[in-house]
Formats: C-alpha cells, sequence, structure tokens
C-alpha cells in the first residue's frame, strides 16, 4: 500500500500551466504530497497558493503539515533584495513563512523591479532588438549573508542552494554562519553526482534530486534525445517487470533508497498517485547498483547549454 503522506517525494510546480496548478496542488495533496517545490520562476507562485489554501480549509491538512520549499531568483541577489523577493513569494503563497528557501542557481543578474516584470526570467530586456542575459557583479556570500537574516526573522525556517557544485558548497561553509539545510541539484540514473551526494551528507546537508524520471521534462523543451529516455532503458523495464511496478517507480524508489528526497512533476492524478506508490518495495543491492551504472553524467539542466542556445549568452557553472 502507498505511505501516505511522505515528504520525501515532493510536488515539482516547475511548467505546471496557471490554468492547472491550483487543481494539480489540491490533488496532490489530496492524494498524499506533504512537500511542494516552488519557485518565483515557475510563474505560478498565486494558484500554487490557491490549491494550498483550498486544501487546508477543506480540512485535509494544516500548514504545519507541509513542507513548502520556494526558491529566490537570479535578479534578487544583491543583498537588498533578497527579503523583498521572499516577500513577494509569501504574499502570492498566501503564506507567513517557508520551509526551505533555496537560491536557485548560483548566478547574480540585474536586477528587475517587480512592477517592471514578474517573474524576470533571463532576458535582461527581452523587448530589446536582441535580447540577451546579462549577469551581475554579486558574491554568493553576500546574498547567503541576507539568506540568513530571512532565518533570524522567521521568515524561512532553513535556507539552502540548489545548482551548487563542490567547490561552491565548499566555499559556502567556510562562511555560512546558518549552515544550508539542503542542497537541490539534478540527479538520476544519468547523473548519479555520487560525490557531490557524498559531500553534502559529510557536511550534514540534506540532498533533494531534481528531474529524478531523467530526460522526461526536457523532451519538450528539445533538451533531450528521444533516445535518451531513462525509462526505457532495457535494464529499467527488466525490473520494473520483476517488482511488478512501473520504470518509473523504479528509477523514483532508487532515488529515494540513495538517502534523496525527490521532487517529481505531473499535472496527470493517476500519476501523483503512481509515484507517491513506492514504499511497499524495496530494491536489491544489485537491481541498485545496476541502475547506478547507467550513470553518464548526462545533465539535461546545463545553463552552460540552455544559457547560450536560448538567451545569447554562454555562461557554464559546472565546468
Ligand atoms: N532547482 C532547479 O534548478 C530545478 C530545475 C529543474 C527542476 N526543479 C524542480 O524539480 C521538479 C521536478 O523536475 P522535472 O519536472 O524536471 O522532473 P520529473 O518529475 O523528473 O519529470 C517530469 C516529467 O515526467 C513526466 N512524468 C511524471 N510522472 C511520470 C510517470 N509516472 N510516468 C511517465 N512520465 C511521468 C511528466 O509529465 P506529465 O506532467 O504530463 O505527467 C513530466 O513531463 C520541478 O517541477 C521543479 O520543482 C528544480
Amino acid at each position: 500500500m502507498a505511505e501516505q503522506q511522505n515528504p520525501t517525494i515532493g510536488l515539482g510546480l516547475w511548467k505546471i500551466p496557471n490554468s492547472e496548478c491550483a487543481d494539480v496542488v489540491y490533488n496532490a495533496i489530496k492524494v498524499g504530497y506533504r512537500h511542494l517545490d516552488s519557485a518565483c520562476d515557475y510563474g505560478n507562485e498565486v494558484e500554487v497558493g490557491q490549491g494550498i489554501a483550498r486544501a487546508i480549509a477543506d480540512g485535509i491538512c494544516t500548514r504545519e503539515d507541509l513542507t513548502i520549499v520556494s526558491k529566490l531568483w537570479n535578479t534578487y541577489h544583491s543583498p537588498e533584495h533578497v527579503k523583498p523577493a521572499l516577500e513577494k513569494t509569501l504574499s502570492d503563497l498566501g503564506l507567513e513563512y517557508l520551509d526551505s528557501y533555496l537560491i536557485h542557481f548560483p548566478i547574480a543578474q540585474p536586477f528587475v523591479p517587480f512592477e517592471t516584470r514578474y517573474p524576470p526570467e533571463w532576458f535582461f530586456d527581452p523587448d530589446a532588438a536582441e535580447p540577451k542575459m546579462q549577469t551581475a557583479p554579486v558574491p554568493l556570500s553576500e546574498t547567503w549573508r541576507a539568506m540568513e537574516t530571512l532565518v533570524e526573522q522567521g521568515l524561512a525556517k532553513t535556507i539552502g542552494v540548489c545548482n551548487y557544485n563542490s567547490g561552491l558548497l565548499n566555499d559556502l561553509m567556510s562562511y555560512a554562519k546558518i549552515k544550508p539545510a539542503d542542497l537541490q541539484i539534478e540527479s538520476h540514473p544519468y547523473l548519479t553526482q555520487e560525490r557531490l551526494i557524498r559531500l553534502a551528507k559529510d557536511y550534514g546537508i540534506a540532498v533533494t534530486a531534481f528531474s529524478p524520471l531523467g530526460a522526461m521534462s526536457y523532451f519538450e523543451l528539445d533538451m533531450a534525445e528521444a533516445f535518451e529516455s531513462v525509462l526505457a532503458q532495457p535494464i529499467v523495464v527488466a525490473i520494473a517487470a520483476k517488482y511488478k511496478k512501473t520504470e518509473a517507480q523504479i528509477v523514483l524508489r532508487w532515488g529515494v533508497q540513495r538517502g534523496c528526497t525527490l521532487v517529481s512533476k505531473s499535472t496527470k492524478p493517476e500519476r501523483l498517485k503512481e509515484n507517491l506508490d513506492i514504499f511497499d518495495f524495496s530494491l536489491s543491492e544489485q537491481d541498485m547498483q545496476d541502475i547506478s551504472e547507467l550513470n553518464r553524467n548526462r545533465r539535461f539542466n546545463d545553463p552552460g547549454n540552455f544559457c547560450e542556445a536560448a538567451f545569447n549568452k554562454f555562461y557554464p557553472i559546472y565546468d
């Protein structure tokens, strides 16, 4: 039987259309999701808040039952913009506090006022003749200090980072007065990131894996080729048949069983349930290893690729 109300599998909110978002959030909470992974950049925090409010009003859960995460966008890295950015997110979500606030990318971009554009996305001026992404000279240490004040003020219970590599994590640990509680990174069988996950664990930082199904999210963005589906890998198909589970459930179980929290997205009620129904079996050590051996260090969500392809700026961060 599915383990209900489990924060180990969160609902990812990226690319959920505004028109469906409140219902998806409500339905997800109804079937047992208790962890929501939001962000300013996803452009749907108002609707996420509506779904949460409806679930609470219907008595399905309380605010305290939920783990609600959001992320600081790149244009708000300057210390004076960090608190207003969180306050905007809180007001859109209709919440008093977040359980976790994360730096979305280790990339600082020039400030864009809320009235000019929200969410600001990647281009500095999308209406320019040749729109281009720009960066801003804001050290991550200054952004982190401002993040720390959010915890001190009770606006975020914990703070953390996304898309940091081991060098940035080591650096952060050298100056953080409030340590990051969570590192959110892309990880799936094609990008196992064993050393980074081990480093985070050595520091006592929890790891959340995004895009746990690998290429699935990236087909519609033309950022993955059809042959790159992790779910279609013969070893995954064979293991799914053995355990009488779907390929998605096998890949998610692998992710949880290696000690990560996962954030996975679906707009479909049956898949929301399917993706939560992974707690009534365990993969053998051999099956875990066979899935891990699919690793090919394939990163689908790589600013080193998409910033140049979509936003006219070559800006690698992992190399
Ligand atoms: N911090 C960051 O920089 C960052 C970057 C990327 C993502 N994230 C977070 O991570 C979340 C998850 O990432 P993601 O959306 O890339 O991940 P994902 O859960 O790995 O993939 C979602 C895709 O898989 C499909 N899918 C879901 N369940 C399925 C199932 N059981 N069988 C077959 N297909 C299935 C979904 O389609 P349907 O919706 O049609 O079901 C969607 O196309 C995001 O929503 C976001 O919250 C964070």
